[in-house]
């Protein structure tokens, strides 16, 4: 500068002045329009970005956005929109401050009518299923609707400008109230509203489930979030709506797709927002992010960023805990009374009668329950004999895995149960090889349990009568027959008391695994002294062993039981039961029979055919001869158990003159008498029981 100074101070000779100050002012001039040419091209390009800005815009949440709010609207701390809240009759617009230049007097640049938009939006209902007028995505030439009317007119428009080709105004409607006089299809449909509320076209809200393949139908006002999709291309006229719940992807085919020419619409400058009004009933409108972009695709929207909003805290789901509540409640009281009523029965079904003074027969006593399970509950299945007493059940007992014979005896008495459960009780102290064990009892109201040892091969008449197949020799017969005899022997004179059998027969007679005779249900009928309807006498045994005495007393003794047990001789030898009514008449009464054939010395004619002749002779002499001797009428003439036995054994001579003589005579006389009752007794053969008669049993008695 100096430089030019001191040329210019040279210069001044020759006008020096003047020259240096037109230099000086090009060159001001020059740096001048260079910097406000620096200026315009920022300005220019700040101005150019800023466009571009205003084309497109993503909220996540409204915090800080550039939004113009009216009415009732507004945007709390955490950048939820609100739209509307309850107050009724109110509306509230939410629009992007800065217009979008839509261009529609230039169509030729592509895109430039173009849009597309997303926001989620969730409409709360104060009162399930009842709320305001809805949402409307809105593109409007002007944000000022203050001469707009809330309610049905979604603060859109009033009753005098809707409708009018002058509103250049786009809405998309999602309505949830059906308006008759703009033509709603119903409660909850979205609907393209040009110029006004008579939607162009508008469909029930509906979304297409990519996965499934078919519509879903959605609730507006189900206060769950949704979200929404509004594409227009302006080559193809393509305006398309889609609408999905916030947690699907959007909808590969849209609700609402129609062909519009948007050119005659929308002015240079719009303006894009949401507008909802509530009439009088309010519903919690909200949107929580929104998206959009002039001539491109609107950026998705992330959901993890989106606010929260109140849910509805209405009645429905205070009703629904209620109702998961008291439904809680009431199925906890049914299953403790289920579970009440299970255990009762439970009790009900293994309940016993325990009494103080069983406490010392405690080791056999067993419990209900575990015979009821030994016997699977007393199945049909597990049934091996039903006799005069009671079924009697084959078991396993749960614990040892022991096999026992349960019988089930019926009785109804109080009186007496002691002393019976003490003789029980003895009973199970009874050893003998011969005896069936009693293992032990159980009691319940109204019956007694008697557990026994289990004996494999069933009851001896079963072999001799039912299945001839089950062949016994005469060898095994008198085995048994010895065996029983000693049984009874114990019971009459080897016991510390006096065991009274009182019902000597064939089919209580057991066989063990070996074939071995063993006696059983010793001392039952007692059961039917403590137990018997007071009008009967206590005539127990059954028919045919009877001894006559017993029928006139009604008193059993030793002999009786060697009574029976005489025609349990005759039964053995001759493989007949004692009375037979189906055999000759004169075969009857086996053992008039028997006594017939003595008389003629032809006594061998009775033994078992099955035998056929394979036995020693004087041994099937003895027995029958035996039999007949037992089966004396005079109870005095009988021998007692031991001498019995002694004849057996072969100890002691017969004394076969005891047969003759006065003796025959009763017998036969008496059996006679018997012979015409059991003629008139219906019985078919195999099916005894014990019998328990009346004293006022004219017939049975009649021997008197
Ligand atoms: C709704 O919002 C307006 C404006 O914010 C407020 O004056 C009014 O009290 C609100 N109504 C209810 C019911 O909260
Ligand atoms: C609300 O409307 C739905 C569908 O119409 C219905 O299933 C539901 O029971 C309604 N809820 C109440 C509380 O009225
Ligand atoms: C309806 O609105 C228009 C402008 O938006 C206004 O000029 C007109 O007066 C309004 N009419 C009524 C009846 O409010
Ligand atoms: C839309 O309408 C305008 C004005 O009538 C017209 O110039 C334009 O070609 C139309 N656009 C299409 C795609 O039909």
């Amino acid at each position: 500068m100096s430089s030019q100074l001191k040329l210019t101070n040279k210069t001044s000779k020759t006008n020096p002045t003047i020259f240096a100050r037109k230099k000086l002012f090009a060159i001001l001039l020059q740096m001048t329009a260079t910097l406000y040419f620096l200026i315009l091209l920022y300005l220019y390009l700040k101005l150019m970005a800023l466009a571009e800005d205003e084309n497109q815009f993503t909220y996540n949440g409204f915090h800080g956005a550039n939004l113009h709010l009216d009415g009732v609207a507004q945007v709390h701390p955490n950048g939820l929109l609100q739209l509307t809240n309850t107050s009724k009759h109110q509306a509230g617009h939410a629009f992007y401050q800065t217009p979008i230049k839509f261009n529609t007097s230039s169509s030729s640049g592509y895109g430039s009518l173009s849009f597309s938009t997303n926001f989620i939006f969730v409409m709360v209902p104060e009162i399930t299923n009842f709320s305001g007028h809805g949402i409307a995505f809105t593109i409007s030439p002007s944000m000022d609707f203050t001469q707009a009317v809330v309610s049905q007119y979604l603060g859109l428009f009033n009753s005098s400008n809707n409708g009018l080709t002058s509103n250049h105004l786009l809405a998309i409607e999602f309505d949830t109230i059906k308006n008759l006089e703009f033509s709603d299809i119903n409660d909850n449909h979205v609907g393209i509203d040009v110029n006004g509320l008579n939607s162009t076209v508008s469909a029930p809200v509906t979304y297409y489930s990519n996965s499934k393949g078919i519509n879903k139908s959605l609730d507006l006002i189900s206060g769950n979030p949704m979200q929404v999709w509004i594409d227009y291309d302006e080559v193809a006229n393509l305006l398309n709506v889609a609408i999905a719940p916030i947690k699907n992807q959007k909808p590969n085919r849209p609700l609402l797709s129609i062909h519009i020419n948007l050119s005659l619409i929308l002015l240079d400058y719009m303006y894009v927002g949401f507008s909802s009004a509530t009439g009088s009933v309010a519903s919690n409108n909200y949107i929580l992010g929104w998206s959009f972009h002039k001539s491109g695709q609107a950026q998705s929207l992330e959901l993890a960023k989106l606010p929260s909003f109140p849910k509805q805290r209405n009645r429905k789901e205070k009703s629904n805990l209620e109702i998961t509540v008291s439904l809680v409640t009431v199925s906890i009281v049914l299953i403790i009374t289920i579970l009440g009523i299970v255990y009762f029965v439970r009790r009900k079904k293994y309940e016993e009668i325990h009494e103080v003074w069983e406490k010392e027969y405690g080791p056999q006593r067993f419990s209900y329950k575990d015979l009821y399970r030994a016997t699977k509950g007393f199945k049909d299945t597990e049934l091996i004999g039903a006799g005069g007493f009671g079924k009697v059940y084959r078991g396993v007992l749960p614990s040892s895995k022991q096999l026992v014979a349960v019988k089930k005896v019926s009785h109804d008495s109080k009186q007496g149960m002691k002393e019976f459960v003490a003789e029980i009780a003895s009973m199970g102290r009874l050893r003998h090889m011969n005896l069936v064990q009693l293992l032990g009892y159980c009691r319940r109201r109204g019956e007694m349990l008697l557990v026994y040892d289990y004996m494999p091969n069933g009851s001896l008449d079963k072999f001799l009568f039912s299945n001839k197949k089950r062949y016994l020799n005469w060898a095994q017969r008198c085995r048994i027959l010895k065996g029983v005899a000693s049984a009874l022997v114990y019971l009459h004179e080897e016991w510390e008391q006096v065991v009274l059998h009182r019902d000597v027969k064939a089919s209580n007679v057991l066989l063990d695994d070996q074939l071995y005779g063993r006696l059983g249900d010793f001392g039952l009928a007692r059961l039917y002294d403590h137990g018997a309807k007071p009008q009967t006498t206590h005539v127990v045994g059954t028919v045919g062993y009877l001894a006559p005495e017993l029928t006139k007393t009604g008193k059993a003794t030793t002999s009786t039981d060697v009574f029976a047990f005489g025609a349990f001789l005759l039964e053995v030898a001759c493989g007949r039961r004692p009375i037979d009514l189906q055999g000759l008449p004169e075969e009857m009464i086996l053992v008039d029979w028997v006594f017939e054939k003595w008389k003629q010395g032809v006594i061998l004619e009775t033994c078992d055919p099955i035998l056929e002749g394979d036995y020693l002779a004087n041994e099937m002499e003895l027995v029958l001869k035996l039999g007949l001797l037992c089966s004396h009428s005079n109870p005095a003439t009988r021998p007692s158990m031991k001498q019995v036995m002694q004849y057996l054994d072969g100890d002691t001579f017969f004394p076969e003159t005891i047969l003759e003589g006065a003796g025959i005579d009763m017998l036969v006389k008496d059996n006679k008498t018997s012979t015409e009752f059991f003629k008139s007794v219906p019985s078919s053969s195999g099916n005894y029981s014990v019998y328990s008669a009346s004293s006022s049993d004219s017939i049975l008695c009649g021997g008197r």
